[in-house]
């Protein structure tokens, strides 16, 4: 059977469907066939050999749509390879502390499914813009200055080392 992947992600401002597409190119420019849907929008799995599911953290957990996601296709997602990555640091990319943080917060959203486990998992550093949030937020992390530390090569190696992993079981 060819491998059919479904990219899908969960976003407030962009920044994660960003990523997810340029995996989503990467992986096309393997020879995989791929869909780069925002995760709301999927009803189905039927039809995808493999799923690749990217979400923010925020307030400490993973986005909720992706949350969502799991449970209402824990059987199918069971059926087929799945990698995650999660964007949240924002400040500056050494600060292992931000990164160990943010790893814990993945951590613990997804010991809630215990019954899942990635083929492959990854955090990446987000973007992050005061101007664009919205009250309550704006509130919360309005006072942070501007910054973008997604590293594109980090995410295209990634994408090309999930190949395999993807491929394999499908
Ligand atoms: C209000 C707010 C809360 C956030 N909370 C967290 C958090 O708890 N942990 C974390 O690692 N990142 C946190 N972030 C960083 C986001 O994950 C990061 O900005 C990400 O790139 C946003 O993705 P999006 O543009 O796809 O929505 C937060 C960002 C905002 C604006």
């Amino acid at each position: 059977m060819s491998t059919i992947v479904l990219v899908v992600y969960a976003t407030r401002y962009g920044s994660t469907r960003e990523v997810a597409k340029a995996i989503g190119a990467e992986l096309r420019g393997n020879g995989l066939e791929v869909d780069v849907r925002p995760v709301r929008e999927v009803r189905s799995l039927t039809g995808y050999s493999a799923v690749v599911l990217g979400a923010a953290l925020y307030m400490f957990r993973w986005h909720r749509d992706a949350r969502r996601f799991l449970s209402r296709h824990r059987k199918a997602l069971l059926e087929r390879p799945v990698a995650i990555f999660a964007l949240g640091p924002t400040h500056d990319p050494h600060d292992e502390k931000e990164w160990q943080d943010s790893n814990a917060q993945l951590d613990k959203t997804l010991a809630k499914f215990p019954w899942f486990k990635p083929v492959a998992r990854e955090m990446f550093g987000g973007k992050f813009d005061p101007n664009s949030l919205r009250f309550p937020l704006k509130w919360f992390a309005g006072a942070e200055p501007a910054s973008d530390i997604r590293d594109w090569k980090a995410i295209r190696v990634w994408a090309n080392k999930l190949v395999e992993k993807l491929e394999k079981s499908s």
